[in-house]
């Protein structure tokens, strides 16, 4: 039987919980199991699979609040789902319970881009070093194929990458393109529940930029960082008259010497141009396909529940 914690319940984590118990017999998963959860708001619950999100929420069947990072060290599960808030900071406390669901030999699956963009060559190094898995597709285009599309091309060598890595901005962008101002754009993306009330790791690029970071490190391009990658957002930016044949993007792109994110001007027969409203997109130059490219959601709920299932198959299929 393989047993899965969740740490952090909440969008990510309680769509998790439904998709899982929806897709359970379609993806033979009748072994595997949700079998306890770690939330600061709902408690500590043990065998919740019986459970309806509603019933967790009750809080009925909880036990005392514990340390998530002492729950992750007694659990008896083999899968740690670490779902909660990013810190660009440092990572906390998601990379604390990542390192030690590592150093406990279980395998981590986490949609957090805090720990992976800011400690991704420990992390990864401690996973291999204790022999369990590490995944984190839900951190970049949510459950969109994204850098996950690599393990299909056996050998290509990746020479360039460029992406729209952030569906508020893009949304923004596209609303502008309208003739709209910025302020009228974010107040309809908030309105809309596209973007949070505080949406600055949006709108600042910092978002764009944690997922460059993790894309060029899978790639093994391991030099980038926030410290000395170009990062330039889109607060308070005017669509002036000298875009109207073209289109303004939030444009990450990465090769192996450089990052940056900032808003670049595309023509409209860039495939990237074409790519509105939420969507992301990345495009891939390889040395054997040329450029091949993905577009999708790249954030929601269910969206990004769907990257973990990706990740949990991966998981269970290999152990
Ligand atoms: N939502 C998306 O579309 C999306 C897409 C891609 C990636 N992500 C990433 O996935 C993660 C979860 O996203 P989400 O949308 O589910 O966020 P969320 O709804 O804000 O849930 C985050 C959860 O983290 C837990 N938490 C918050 N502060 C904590 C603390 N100090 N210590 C321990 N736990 C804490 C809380 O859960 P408990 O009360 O249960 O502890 C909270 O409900 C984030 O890192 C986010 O960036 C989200």
């Amino acid at each position: 039987m393989n047993k899965i914690l969740i740490v952090g319940f909440g969008n990510v984590g309680q769509a998790f919980f439904e998709l899982f118990h929806e897709k359970r017999k379609l993806l033979g998963l009748e072994d595997t199991a949700i079998y306890e959860i770690s939330s600061t708001t709902y408690g500590h619950i043990k065998n919740p699979s019986q459970l309806t999100i509603d019933q967790i929420k009750a809080g009925k069947l909880s036990v005392e609040r514990q340390d998530a990072t002492e729950t992750i060290r007694e659990s008896e599960a083999d899968i740690v789902c670490e779902f909660t808030q990013v810190n660009i900071k440092d990572g906390e406390p998601a990379s604390s319970h990542i390192r030690t669901a590592l150093e406990c030999g279980k395998n981590v699956i986490t949609t957090n881009k805090g720990p992976m963009a800011l400690h991704y060559e420990e992390l990864t190094g401690l996973a291999m070093k204790r022999g369990v898995q590490l995944k984190f597709k839900g951190t970049v285009m949510a459950g969109t194929p994204s850098f996950n599309l690599l393990k299909l091309l056996p050998g290509a060598e990746v020479q360039k990458i460029r992406g729209i890595f952030n569906g508020t901005t893009n949304f923004i962008l596209s609303e502008m393109a309208k003739g709209k101002s910025f302020g009228e754009c974010l107040a309809l993306a908030q309105s809309m529940g596209i973007a949070e009330a505080d949406s600055s790791m949006d709108i600042d690029g910092f978002d764009s930029a944690l997922k460059a970071i993790i894309f060029s490190k899978v790639i093994g391009w391991s030099k980038h960082n926030l410290g000395n990658m170009e990062i330039k957002g889109i607060r308070g930016i005017s669509i002036t008259d000298g875009h109207c044949s073209s289109v303004l993007k939030l444009l990450v792109s990465i090769d192996k010497e450089e990052a940056s994110v900032k808003p670049t001007i595309l023509s409209r027969g860039d495939p990237l141009a074409s790519v509105d409203g939420v969507l992301n997109a990345v495009e891939i130059t390889t040395d054997t396909l040329g450029k091949i490219i993905s577009i999708g959601p790249g954030a929601g709920r269910t969206a990004t529940a769907q990257a973990v299932m990706t990740d949990l198959m991966e998981i269970v299929r290999t152990n």
